[in-house]
């Protein structure tokens, strides 16, 4: 059965019988209020590791990394919800409404939802529930990897910054609309409608605001992205430090809507996009609401969705 039926019945099951303690057996207020990033002086940052031998990545760079700095398990497996909150609060300062949001949609990847965890490599799922095309730095599916870092692709993101050191907004969504022109003229099967629009301007908000800062406006070492995606490591060497404010929901969807109007990229026909965009999507993915509650164990709920 391909895995996207799986998935889609696995979570009508969730929707009608899991509760809190099946998903997390863990006190939600203990848990939301033990977040924080990690000490400046923390080793992790400075303790990069790529994958060994039966280690899994995803096309998520960002999880890479964190992986690559044992901000979360380095196999890259059995990715808990819980373990994600920690993981990214310490390593990134992403705060709880994203990190729940993101990692319910993650668990529809994986084999078996209800089991409460997903591996990275089950994170390449093409279309659904959250891998599209025109991605900045890997492949489209229909030519065939769409996990692993692809510099030609990356190439062409990059060359909207040139002789820059900085990134800006404007310049930010021109070089994911080069990405974007890129794979409709060269994938037959390109598909890249709201939900693959949304979360693409997302991935551009997360590298602003991770590299930079929630309150940087779009404004980043371009080092410190290169050094992210190219070799999925924390810039920390090169002096980058973890963003003081934490990487919400809230902020990301500003980032969205900053980065969507500066143009040039239009918009699917008949959408309409705000700063509540980003959340309200990973809503559609999962289902609804009522069926993030359940997936994660009522954290959704905890965190304001
Ligand atoms: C549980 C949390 C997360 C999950 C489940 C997740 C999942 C994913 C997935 C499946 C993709 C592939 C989308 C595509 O086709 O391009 C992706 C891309 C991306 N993610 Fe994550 N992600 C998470 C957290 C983060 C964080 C914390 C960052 C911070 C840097 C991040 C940054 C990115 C970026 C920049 C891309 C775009 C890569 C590209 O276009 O080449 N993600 N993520
Ligand atoms: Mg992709």
């Amino acid at each position: 059965m391909p895995r996207f039926v799986q998935a889609a019945a696995l979570f009508v099951t969730v929707y009608v019988g899991a509760t809190s303690a099946d998903l997390l057996g863990v006190n939600i207020p203990d848990l939301l209020s033990s977040l924080a990033p990690a000490a400046a002086n923390d080793p992790r940052f400075t303790n990069f590791h790529p994958p060994g031998t039966g280690d899994v990545r995803s096309p998520c760079p960002g999880l890479n990394a964190l992986a690559n700095h044992g901000f979360i398990h380095h196999d890259g497996k059995n990715m808990t919800i819980p373990h994600l909150l920690e993981g990214l609060a310490a390593g990134m300062n992403i705060g709880a409404d994203f990190t729940t949001a993101i990692g319910a949609a993650g668990l529809l990847s994986s084999p078996n939802p209800l089991g409460g965890s997903f591996d990275l490599n089950d994170l390449d799922m093409h279309n659904f529930p959250i891998e599209h095309d025109a991605s900045l730095s890997r492949q489209d599916a229909y030519f065939g990897n769409d996990y692993s870092f692809y510099d030609p692709n990356w190439q062409q993101v990059l060359s909207a910054y040139k002789g820059k050191t900085k990134t800006d907004i404007p310049t930010a969504a021109k070089a994911k609309y080069n990405r974007v022109n890129d794979s409709m003229t060269r994938n037959p099967e390109f598909t890249y409608g709201l939900r693959e629009f949304i979360l693409s301007y997302g991935e551009t908000a997360l590298y602003l605001q991770t590299m930079g800062s929630a309150t940087s406006n779009g404004v980043a070492n371009l080092n410190y992205i290169r050094e992210l995606f190219e070799k999925e490591r924390l810039p920390y060497d090169l002096g980058w430090r973890v963003s003081p404010t934490p990487i919400t929901l809230t902020s990301l969807g500003q980032q969205i809507l900053a980065l969507y109007a500066s143009g040039p990229q239009p918009v699917p026909e008949g959408a309409k996009v705000t700063a509540d965009s980003y959340k309200d999507i990973f809503e559609v993915i999962v289902g609804g609401s009522e069926i993030l509650a359940n997936l994660t164990g009522g954290l959704s709920t905890a965190v304001g969705l």
